[in-house]
């Protein structure tokens, strides 16, 4: 009896945690998350990575998690992917390797490349690990590092498949110089160093987590985006993401605005290490650096934003990051998964002003997300958590009434909500 008693006690305890497991974003089952990582897109699936603690739901033994999924919204979990060894796993990306450029693949069929910072205290190189059977298991390269510059701080690195030269690009964070750098390569293993960038932009924080790539310009023609994550030193405090917009010609960064501006890819307290899918979306880790640590989920703690299509488009101010949820969470609407009055839903509004000075919504656990017409500007308040002082408050962005009217598209997930408005040049 008592038995019963106790064992009903833990299911009614896990019912309760599991009240606040996301529906549409990625969490884990279990333990603890930060970034994504080594995220690729092969053979019909979908592969998130992410940092993980196989062990805890506090930030150590650091491995890369793997999720694979057919839309970018369904998930499935499988077994640890790449675990520490005599190197913490830190942050890095994967490549389809079609080519066998690496001659990693064995067979006719390409394998999967993932290339990641090997850390142990005061030293960061780059290491490689390679899977032959759709990322199911990997092996880690027997000639690791393969990149080695007698650095502390040296990681995240981001490579892919440069057509123009020819060869495979990494883009990797000297954090604490505010700088990233490229090297180049025929096959993975040997890298030669080329140009580097920064400081420019934001530098309050160290810079992590950079990405590189090309986007379509609404209208015609293409331009690159090289991301870099800020820890801390994000307008809305704590860690964030900030972009520039210029030409890669496959060894050097040329930034298209003076080194003083900054564009921020989310103004919410809550995207960090956005990388990005080769010709696909954007997903970040959903959380801050300030309190990632002390958020009360339970068995988890972390989760991913949702996927995110990317596209540029010119305004009177510059060229802007637009960003948009990917169709596949449009298509839960109507199921019982995102539904108007539920805990987890999908709204898209358009507001006329006219004479108000603020409008908004009140969401679930007391947030609310307001415009304030006067200053056009939206924003995000949430009251403090009892966990972190630094979760409350307000949180805001620029967003110019357009014709006297905001657009906007929010979609809340039970303990969060994305915001975009008009059309996604403001997330
Ligand atoms: C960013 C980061 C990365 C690093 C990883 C370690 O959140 O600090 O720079 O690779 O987390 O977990």
């Amino acid at each position: 009896m008592r038995r019963l008693a106790l064992s009903l006690f833990a299911v009614a305890l896990l019912a309760a945690a599991e009240r606040y497991r996301p529906l549409v974003h990625f969490s884990p089952a279990r333990n603890w998350t930060n970034d994504p990582c080594g995220i690729v897109s092969f053979d019909g699936e979908y592969h998130l990575f992410y940092q993980f603690n196989p062990f805890g739901d506090r930030w150590g033994h650091m491995s890369w998690g793997h999720a694979v999924s057919p839309d970018l919204v369904r998930w499935t979990e499988l077994p640890v992917a790449i675990p520490e060894g005599d190197v913490m796993i830190f942050t890095g990306s994967s490549v389809v390797d079609w080519k066998n450029t690496s001659g990693f693949c064995a067979g006719v069929k390409p394998c999967l490349v993932a290339i990641y910072t090997g850390h142990q205290k005061g030293r960061q190189t780059q290491h490689l690990a390679y899977s032959n059977d759709r990322g199911r298991t990997w092996t880690k390269y027997a000639g690791n590092p393969v990149l080695d510059e007698n650095m502390a701080d040296f990681r995240d690195p981001k490579v892919f498949w440069h057509a123009a030269s020819g060869r495979w690009v990494m883009v990797v964070a000297l954090p604490k110089e505010h700088a990233v750098r490229f090297y180049g390569s025929a096959d993975l293993k040997r890298w030669t160093r080329l140009r580097e960038f920064g400081p420019a932009g934001a530098t309050g924080g160290v810079w992590e987590c950079p990405d590189l790539y090309q986007l379509p310009v609404e209208g015609g023609g293409a331009k690159w985006v090289l991301k870099i994550g800020l820890n801390p030193g994000h307008v809305a405090g704590g860690s964030g993401e900030q972009y520039f917009i210029g030409e890669f010609d496959g060894e050097r960064f040329r930034n298209d605005n003076p080194a003083s501006r900054t564009l921020w890819l989310d103004y919410g307290r809550d995207c960090y290490c956005a990388l990005k899918y080769d010709g696909g979306p954007m997903i970040a880790w959903m959380n801050n650096w300030q309190y990632a640590g002390s958020l009360p989920t339970a068995p988890w703690r972390g989760q991913m934003t949702l996927p995110r299509e990317l596209a540029l488009k010119r305004f009177p101010e510059g060229l802007r990051l637009m960003q948009r949820p990917v169709d596949a969470v449009r298509a839960r609407r109507g199921e019982k998964l995102l539904r108007p009055g539920g805990d987890a839903f999908d709204m898209t509004a358009e507001v006329r002003a006219g004479s108000a000075a603020e409008f908004g919504w009140k969401l679930m656990g007391g947030a609310v997300v307001g415009y304030d017409v006067r200053a056009g500007r939206i924003y995000l308040e949430r009251p403090n958590g009892a966990f972190s002082e630094k979760f409350g408050g307000r949180a805001e962005a620029p967003a110019a009434l357009e014709n006297g009217v905001l657009r906007l598209r929010l979609v809340a997930d039970r303990l969060s909500v994305e915001v975009f408005a008009q059309d996604g040049k403001v997330a």
